[in-house]
């Protein structure tokens, strides 16, 4: 062939070919491995991630971590209905010898622990899963459930639900003296009503029963979940409400729900 033989040509041909090769190299290669979520094995992944392609389809589906402090649980139905046969028999034996020194003989706390009494029987599956998996961390309560087997968390969970809850009544959408932020939040900035997930106009599946529980410990969840501490919530549904909250709106609501103190001359 004329044209490959004069050295012009084959000169600027190969130097295209370099050029290409090399702008492939840092655009599919070098660019993305200094991004902190480099994940891409072979430069298959990395055109598709260039080319803007889902992870899925490129082929690496990696199961999702716990250890990352978010929560893996999947909330189903079956989560809220008790245990079948002896479950809350069973539930109360471990309960005795496990719980009850911190969480109370009837499940209602006599120190900062929450009370169990009552609450959903999904939500102390999630949050027992959520300890024994390191999504949500307190030293205690992720060696305690580091022991428990499945069915051990299912019995305790139908044992609690089996109890009296801490108050009788839900908080209402229209309760007296209800901060604003419980009643009907704050759309300005975004802040869903606490009623319309916690109960008083709707219950959602996996929403803890607040109503009576210690002071302290709403202040402390709460925080958690501003500061980033807990986010074991699925869908960063309770970050995202606390996030905007001013401390003293925190501390209005914590007081709102927590267990009240009876005041004087007031029956
Ligand atoms: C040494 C005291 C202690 C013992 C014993 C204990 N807990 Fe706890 N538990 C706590 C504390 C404190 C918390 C709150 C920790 C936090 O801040 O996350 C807690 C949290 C929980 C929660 C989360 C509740 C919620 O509303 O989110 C569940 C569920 C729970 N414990 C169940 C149990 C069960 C079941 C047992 C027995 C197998 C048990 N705990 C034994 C102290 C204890
Ligand atoms: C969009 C629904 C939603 C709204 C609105 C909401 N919450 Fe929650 N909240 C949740 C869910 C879900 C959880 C349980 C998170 C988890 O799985 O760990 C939770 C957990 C909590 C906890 C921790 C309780 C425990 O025992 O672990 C507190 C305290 C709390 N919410 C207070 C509030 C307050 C106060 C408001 C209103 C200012 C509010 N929440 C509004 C969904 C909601």
């Amino acid at each position: 062939m004329y044209a490959w033989s004069n050295p012009w040509f084959r000169r600027s041909v190969l130097g295209l070919v370099a050029l290409a090769a090399f702008t492939l190299l840092v655009g599919f290669v070098w660019l993305p491995s200094v991004h902190a979520d480099f994940s891409a094995k072979g430069i298959w992944d990395s055109i598709c991630r260039a080319a803007g392609m889902p992870s899925q389809w490129s082929g690496a589906v990696t199961p999702p971590k716990a250890s990352a402090g978010t929560t893996n649980v999947v909330l189903t139905r079956d989560m809220t209905r008790p245990g079948a046969g002896d479950s809350v028999g069973r539930g109360a034996t471990i309960a005795v010898q496990q719980c009850s020194m911190c969480h109370g003989a009837q499940g209602m706390s006599e120190a900062n622990a929450p009370n169990l009494a009552g609450q959903y029987p999904e939500v102390v599956i999630k949050q027992l899963h959520d300890y024994k998996h390191g999504a949500r961390s307190s030293a205690f309560m992720q060696t305690i459930a580091q022991k428990l087997t499945d069915k051990d968390i299912q019995d305790l969970a139908s044992y609690y639900d089996s109890l009296p809850k801490a108050r009788a009544a839900t908080v209402r959408g229209d309760e007296p003296g209800a901060p604003a932020l419980v009643r009907v939040g704050d759309p300005l900035r975004n802040i869903v009503p606490c009623v319309s997930c916690h109960g008083g106009i709707d219950h959602k599946i996996g929403t803890p029963w607040l109503e009576g529980m210690p002071k302290e410990y709403l202040l402390s969840q709460l925080k958690g979940f501003a500061s980033g501490a807990r986010r074991n919530d699925s869908f960063a549904q309770m970050r995202n409400v606390v996030r905007p909250m001013t401390a003293d709106e925190i501390n209005s609501v914590a007081e709102f729900y927590a267990r009240r103190e009876p005041v004087a001359g007031v029956r």
